[in-house]
């Protein structure tokens, strides 16, 4: 089965980070997001996929020069602009020129979901379209999708007011396509499948959901980068990464990081050359290639980009996200939202 994966968007709520690198090439215990993305996939039986990518392309493009990802092989369907996500994936899929039914993933999403079970449901209902849900506490950041009892959505809000959502059922970012969809798809104006595919769809009730259990977890703001980079290292995702082997006592240390021996590490991420200081704490923590942790800072649910420093006693609480190459003072305290870098 063919795949389109959206990977387009410019990853803002992870800002700093992304102004360099795009939430897919992120890494998540030291591989890029898109490795377990398209890893998932593949154990799920899909073999190709085209990339629509928009933002930062050639990130990607240079990464995987052979066309190969998680075992898929890709082909990359660039946006010559960005025309909402019902564009992106009419663009990709012709592009890749895809004639029959096909999966749309959103490429931030980590899952273990059933495409199987997704592929007969929407079979057996003759959908034109048929989506993925899953359960959440507050449906208010995603796409929620009330169904009848037997799957027909009834209508589809993207991001309500957390009062006013109809279910705590929200959309896992899965689709199955039937290729009639595309054509539905204005060419030459941004379309968002969110917004006006799938609202249209669902009031012609040619529109179906199904709920899945299996993890599932949206990678893109900083909490939960976090808590998929902890998933990742206690196995929560169903698969570990591919370097899983370096875990210890529930950290991950590439093997050519340095760590003290009276640092302390929980539930932290400690990726390629990086240093970590004398007595420095960190707890679900994840320091990205290169940067410095140095004697005594604590750091508790924050993101250190590549090659950036944390000084010396410094303490940085939940959620601090600092940017590549940026520099956190010694003694200094953070905490609350704070971006360094932002600019
Ligand atoms: N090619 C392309 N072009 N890709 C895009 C574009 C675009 O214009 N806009 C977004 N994307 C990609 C992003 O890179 C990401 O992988 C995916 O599409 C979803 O975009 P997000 O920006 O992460 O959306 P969201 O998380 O706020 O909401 C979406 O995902 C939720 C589930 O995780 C919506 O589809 C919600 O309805 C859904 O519940
Ligand atoms: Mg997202």
């Amino acid at each position: 089965m063919q795949c389109v994966v959206l990977v387009g968007g410019m990853g803002t709520r992870l800002r700093p980070l992304t102004y360099q690198t795009p939430k897919q090439m992120l890494p998540l215990v030291g591989s890029p997001i898109i490795e377990y993305v398209l890893g998932g996939l593949f154990h799920h039986g899909v073999t190709d996929a085209v990339l629509s990518l928009g933002y930062l392309p050639d990130r990607f493009i240079e990464a995987y020069p052979d066309n190969v990802i998680g075992g898929v092989r890709v082909s990359y369907a660039v946006e010559p602009e960005p025309n909402g996500t019902a564009g992106a994936i009419r663009f990709a899929a012709e592009y890749a020129g895809i004639d029959e039914t096909f999966l749309v993933v959103n490429g931030d999403v980590l899952t273990d979901l059933d495409v199987s079970a997704l592929r007969a449901f929407h079979r057996d209902r003759g959908a034109e379209a048929s989506i993925a849900l899953h359960a959440v506490e507050d449906p208010s950041h995603y796409g929620v999708v009330p169904t009848t009892d037997a799957g027909q959505v009834i209508d589809f809000v993207e991001k309500p007011p957390r009062d006013e959502a109809p279910t705590n059922l929200i959309n896992a970012g899965i689709y199955l396509f039937e290729t009639s969809v595309l054509e539905r798809i204005d060419v030459g104006r941004p379309v968002s499948v969110e917004r006006e595919t799938f609202p249209a769809l669902a009031a012609e009730g040619s529109l179906f959901a199904l709920a899945d259990d299996a993890y599932w977890l949206d990678t893109g703001t900083p909490d939960t980068f976090i808590t998929a980079n902890v998933d990742v290292l206690e196995g929560r995702n169903g698969r570990f990464g591919p370097g899983h082997g370096n875990v210890v006592a529930g950290s991950w240390r590439h093997p050519s990081a340095w760590v003290a021996q009276d640092a302390t590490l929980r539930h932290s991420v400690v990726d390629r050359d990086c240093v970590v200081g004398a007595g420095a704490l960190l707890d679900r923590v994840v320091l990205m290639p290169g940067s410095v942790v140095e004697d005594s800072a604590t750091l508790r649910n924050c993101i250190v980009g590549p090659g950036a420093v944390i000084g010396a006693r410094a303490h940085l609480g939940a959620t601090c996200v600092v940017g590549a190459g940026e520099r956190v003072d010694a003694g200094e305290s953070l905490s609350g939202d704070v971006r360094v870098g932002e600019g």
